[in-house]
Formats: structure tokens, sequence, C-alpha cells
């Protein structure tokens, strides 16, 4: 399939763009810098916190904590693993009333109750069996980027 560029400098912080690639959603979100610090710690409740499963197999570049090339920029399919319904984004970190006292923020999908973070990193017990799949992507500048 063709590769797809990405100008991603009107991207705010906290904020998501949502791309076409090979008929697939790719979401690129601008993380905060608390967004970015509230990915550690909780390593334990993840099924593959450093994607090391290989359903999906993630690029080598994306094989961290932050599952991306640059922190700050989380690039990833907005496909569950589980059926292939769409997550809902949520970006509020803290606790809400009708999520996990431990959320930090992430992605629910409304189908069967599946919790990522904002890495895209699947919660443990979840039906989805995988973390959100990471295209091959890399940055021709500081502010456009390649999928594909
Ligand atoms: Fe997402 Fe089932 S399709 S939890």
């Amino acid at each position: 399939g063709a590769a797809v560029e990405v100008d991603i400098s009107a991207i705010k912080p906290g904020e998501k763009l949502t791309v076409e690639w090979r008929g697939k959603p790719v979401w690129i979100v601008r993380r905060t810098p608390e967004q970015v610090a509230a990915l550690s710690g909780h390593d334990g409740e993840l099924a593959d916190p450093m994607s090391k499963r290989t359903a999906f197999p993630t690029p080598e570049y994306a094989r961290n904590e932050a599952r991306s090339i640059k922190p700050e920029f989380m690039v990833a399919v907005g496909i569950c693993s589980h059926l292939g319904c769409s997550p809902s984004e949520k970006f509020t970190a803290g606790p809400q009333p009708s999520l996990p006292d431990d959320w930090r923020g992430g992605f629910l999908c409304p189908c069967h109750g599946s919790t990522f973070d904002l890495a895209g990193r699947v919660f443990k017990n979840k039906p989805a069996p995988d973390n959100l799949e990471v295209p091959p992507h890399m940055y021709l500048s500081d502010t456009k980027i390649i999928i594909g």
C-alpha cells in the first residue's frame, strides 16, 4: 500500500489526529509531558508492557514504554485487537467515576471494555489480547512523518 505523509506540526499537546493508512485509522497523539510521565509505573498491570508479542509485530523502535520513536508522539492503529471496534480516548488523568481507580488516561473499547494506556498498551485480564498496532513509520523532519 501507499505510504502516507503527515504534517504533525498543527497537533496541539493532548490532541489526536486521525489519518487513513491502508484503509485503517491511524492515530497520532501529541502527548503532554504529564501524559508521557503517566506511562511509567504500571507495567505490572499491563499484558505486554514492552510489546514483545508478535500478533502485530511492533517495530523495534517502538518496543519501549512509550511505544514510539519520540515519547511526545504516539502513532498507532485505532482498532481494538479483540474484535476490531474503535476505542474511545480518555485523556483525563486521575480517577474517574466509571473507570478503574488506577486509570491514568488512555483508551477504552466500548464493545467489551478493554482498556489501553496512552501508549496503546493493553491492560491485563481484558478481552483484547494485544497492544494496539504500531504501523511502520519514520520522521522525515521534526514536523513530518511518513507511515508505511
Ligand atoms: Fe474491543 Fe472487544 S472489540 S474489547
